[in-house]
């Protein structure tokens, strides 16, 4: 009989879905798995099924001899070694497309609360604060004729490119594969950055894209551009932000994402100009249920012998 590991509560028709092809050890907890106990439970495991913040290291992979397959409920799998992963034969999945729309969804909102400053405005007016309408009260910037700069141009970065349109917005990108998108110029990272009054970031964490958005590219933005992430936090050196939103050096930044999950760097959470939402781009029920049947049907696969639907080739 497989033995099936399930890190975190997940839709019981999913649950019941492994059933079918194993016996499951969910770990009903609201905490995630601390890496020990981690590592104990994946000891006999055949199949994982791992949350964005389930570290898969060489230490559970070493441990767990039986793996068969780690499938991972995200689209990113920076949280897995892949490379060790593959030297021990263990597949690894992740769920691609069942939440691109709803990413795409998410950027503009937080590209739109930042800009029209919502968060703050809601702010003001739970704490008393607000005099009453006044003609240049708390004012905005409009998206019309400004420019969108897109680091990336995978999936979410043509779904956040797809609505751009609807708000008079022109799309740029920089990207290092050789990609082209229809209505959109492609720009080197430095361009975009320096031309850009709102720059997104759609790269996946690897070693190359950490701190890929530092001082030093934080200084060729505008002063008056917004910096939105909903890719991975450690992609944006959070200190050189925040002190650039201490300095004005920058008009805002709307973080879905953080270095330290779910630590935040103390000096934004004190600062005005910036969103900061509890990494929710996914987080819909219809999106989060599709990707959790994604992540069951690639485990039901690898264990019946049948190729994944998503692998991870990376
Ligand atoms: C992912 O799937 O990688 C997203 O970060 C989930 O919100």
């Amino acid at each position: 009989m497989h033995r099936i590991l399930v890190t975190r509560k997940l839709p019981s028709s999913v649950i019941a879905r492994l059933e079918q092809v194993g016996t499951v050890d969910l770990h009903s907890a609201d905490a995630a798995l601390q890496p020990a106990e981690f590592v104990e439970r994946a000891r006999e495991c055949h199949a994982i099924v791992s949350m964005l913040n389930d570290r898969v290291d060489a230490t559970l992979l070493d441990a767990a001899t039986s793996l068969r397959v780690v499938s991972n409920v995200a689209v990113g799998y920076n949280n897995i070694d892949v490379p060790y992963a593959r030297t021990k034969g263990v597949i690894v999945t992740n769920t691609p497309d069942v939440l691109t729309e709803s990413l795409g969804d998410f950027t503009w909102a937080l590209i739109l609360s930042i800009t029209r400053r919502l968060a703050e405005g809601d702010r003001v007016v739970r704490r008393g604060a607000w005099k009453g309408w006044a003609f240049d009260y708390m004012l905005g910037t409009e998206l019309r004729g400004k420019q969108l700069g897109l680091v990336g141009l995978g999936r979410i970065g043509r779904a956040v490119a797809a609505r751009a349109a609807a708000f008079g917005v022109r799309v740029a990108f920089s990207s290092r594969r050789d990609t082209v998108l229809e209505g959109a110029e492609r720009m080197s990272l430095d361009r975009l950055l320096n031309t850009s009054d709102i720059v997104s970031i759609h790269v996946p964490l690897s070693e190359e894209t950490r701190h890929l958005i530092d001082q030093t590219a934080i200084a060729r933005m505008k002063r008056s551009a917004y910096l939105i992430n909903t890719s991975r936090g450690p992609v944006i050196d959070e200190a050189a932000l925040a002190w650039a939103l201490q300095q004005r050096l920058l008009a805002g930044a709307a973080l879905d994402v953080y270095e330290h999950e779910p630590v935040v760097h103390p000096d934004l959470l004190t600062l005005e100009n910036v969103l900061l939402v509890p990494h929710l781009g996914s987080g819909t029920t219809e999106t989060r249920t599709a990707m959790a049947d994604l992540a069951a049907s690639n485990v039901v696969a690898v264990l019946s012998g049948q190729p994944p639907l998503t692998p991870v080739l990376g």
